[in-house]
């Protein structure tokens, strides 16, 4: 008996390899263990021999037995690991350049990002506005009279007054616009909240300049405006302060320049300059205008200007991005040329 359980477990160990699916495998083991199975057929024979010889050849059969079913669990192993495998699919060779490249934010979107969280650790909430607006807000309300330069068709995009605009709250009959500038959000937090407040609102602008390397019918501004009791300039210059210094490093410096906003009085541009700016380091850069509001803003609002005071500034997002990363073409944010994205990775 031996010798023929011997010839079966090498035919069988030798044709295990060659088994490639779990059917195969299945007919593999019923051709040795099924029913009707050759390692079977030897077991039955057990039961025909003498008494005596039947312990031996029982203990023979288990030994057997045992080879069989580790020549099972290693033959299914190994399918199994093949099946995994196969579901991988190829091996990752990871000298393979990426396939798709990494989604990353536009340089724009981190300049703003940045600007609000400096401001947001000094106690400034976000507060917004529509791209499309009224003459009221954009103009009146910000006490720029009607033959202001800025109201100008040449420089603001006026709406056709047949165009049907359903959410922008319009405070009398007035023309719709694009907004020429940020400080409608002024106008619309202080009607809704109640000072003492300080809101950031940074967003889209438009106005009708023709485009070139500094000039951009779309660009993007950050308006900020606290209102409180007694705010002075020195709050205004410690606020610009902040900001550069947080933007452009430690070193950086403001100056205010006397300008004239119809909506802040006294009004200034603001210029800064750094050392840790490239070769634009230690240069006078403008970054926007800035001012204590106005006391004929509060009045539009129904705030009373002998109790309320504040200081109001709206700078340029891409100028900031600009300054800061030696960008010297303004249409480089807004042709979406991946060269120039991907450098800000
Ligand atoms: N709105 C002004 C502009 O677009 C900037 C500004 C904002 C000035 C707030 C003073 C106060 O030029």
């Amino acid at each position: 008996m031996e010798p023929q359980l011997t010839a079966l477990l090498a035919e069988a160990r030798a044709a295990a390899p060659a088994l490639a699916s779990r059917p195969e495998f299945e007919a593999f083991k019923a051709r040795y263990s099924g029913p009707k199975g050759a390692f079977t057929a030897v077991m039955k024979t057990v039961g025909a021999l003498p008494p005596a010889e039947r312990p031996i050849a029982g203990k023979l059969i288990n030994q057997f037995k045992q080879h069989f079913e580790a020549l099972y669990a290693d033959t299914i192993a190994r399918l199994e690991t093949a099946e995994l495998t196969a579901q991988l699919g190829p091996a990752i060779d990871p000298t393979l350049p990426a396939p798709s490249p990494t989604g990353l934010l536009h340089p724009l979107t981190q300049a703003r990002r940045e600007v609000c969280a400096l401001f947001r650790k000094v106690g400034f909430t976000l507060a917004d506005g529509p791209e499309l607006e009224t003459e009221w807000f954009n103009f009146d309300a910000l006490n720029t009279p009607a033959d202001h330069p800025a109201r100008n068709e040449q420089d603001t995009f006026y709406l056709p007054d047949s165009t049907p605009v359903g959410n922008v709250s319009r405070h009398a009959n007035e023309r719709f616009l694009l907004r020429s500038h940020t400080s409608t959000v002024q106008i619309r937090t202080l009607l809704r909240e109640k000072p003492p407040l300080r809101v950031l609102a940074p967003g889209r602008t438009f106005r009708r300049d023709n485009v070139d390397a500094t000039h951009s019918a779309n660009f993007h501004q950050v308006e900020g405006l606290c209102v409180d009791r007694r705010v002075t300039v020195v709050d205004l210059k410690a606020a610009v302060d902040y900001l550069v210094r947080g933007l452009f490093g430690p070193g950086a410096q403001t100056r205010l320049r006397p300008s004239f906003f119809p909506f802040t009085e006294p009004s200034f541009e603001l210029d800064f300059s750094s050392p840790d700016l490239g070769r634009l380091s230690n240069k006078w850069l403008e970054l926007g205008g800035c001012g204590l509001v106005d006391p004929e803003v509060f009045k539009a609002c129904n705030l009373n200007p002998d109790e309320w005071t504040g200081y109001a500034f709206g700078f340029g997002l891409e100028r900031i991005a600009m300054v800061r990363a030696g960008i010297d073409d303004i249409r480089h944010f807004f042709q979406n040329d991946l060269r120039f994205l991907r450098q800000f990775a």
